[in-house]
């Protein structure tokens, strides 16, 4: 739909228009910005990072890379989180990007964050604990933190990335599901 017009300037077959309808909303809106912001697919990491009382961890899709120089990566924690403080404070923290088998881990640690006790798990080179079986992490300084509405934004420095070497898919999160990723065909 044109913004200004309200007129419909569509290449789009009759059958897809009727499924391209849109439902607007006002932003405040919770539930339905929820929703739509649930139309973004997503990866799926966990963070960690070491306390006083030892490591913590949480499951969050709000990761994104940032800047290649320097390497720059960010994600958000909810305000309302008992975890925020932990990870608003913390020098340093690990981000892994979950396989596509590490369902379990991320129910785990969004349930709760201090019970490593069912994973395998190591010191990593800055401390924050360091999660096997991932498809990539990112060991990161804390660069910034910035108060984001209901959330902080907390950007790392990477200082040490690893990759797991030859195949292995992505767990993904798209509308409050968990699942993986199908390639198509790119168009001709
Ligand atoms: C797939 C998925 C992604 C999530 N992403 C985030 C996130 O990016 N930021 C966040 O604060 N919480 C996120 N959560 C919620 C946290 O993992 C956790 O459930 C929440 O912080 C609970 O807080 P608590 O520390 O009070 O138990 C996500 C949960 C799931 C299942």
């Amino acid at each position: 739909m044109n913004a200004r017009s309200g007129q419909l300037h569509s290449a789009m077959a009759p059958e897809r228009q009727m499924e391209n309808h849109m439902t607007s909303f006002a932003p405040g809106d919770g539930a339905a910005l929820r929703s739509a912001f649930g139309r973004f697919g997503t990866g799926v990491t966990v963070v960690t990072t070491q306390t006083d009382g030892g490591p913590i961890g949480m499951t969050a899709n709000s990761f994104s890379s940032v800047s290649l120089e320097p390497a720059l990566v960010l994600w958000s924690a909810a305000l309302r989180s008992k975890r925020h403080d932990a990870f608003t404070k913390t020098r340093h923290f690990c981000i892994h990007v979950l396989a596509a088998d590490q369902q379990d881990v991320a129910y785990h640690f969004a349930s709760q964050g201090h019970d490593f006790t069912r994973f395998d798990w190591a010191d990593g080179p800055n401390g924050a604990p360091e999660i096997s079986g991932v498809l990539a992490q990112f060991h990161c300084d804390t660069f910034a933190v910035h108060p984001a509405g209901d959330h902080s934004l907390i950007i790392g420095q990477i200082t040490h990335a690893s990759e797991r070497s030859g195949a292995g898919d992505g767990l993904m999160f798209d509308r409050g599901r968990f699942g993986t990723f199908t390639a198509i065909d790119a168009p001709a």
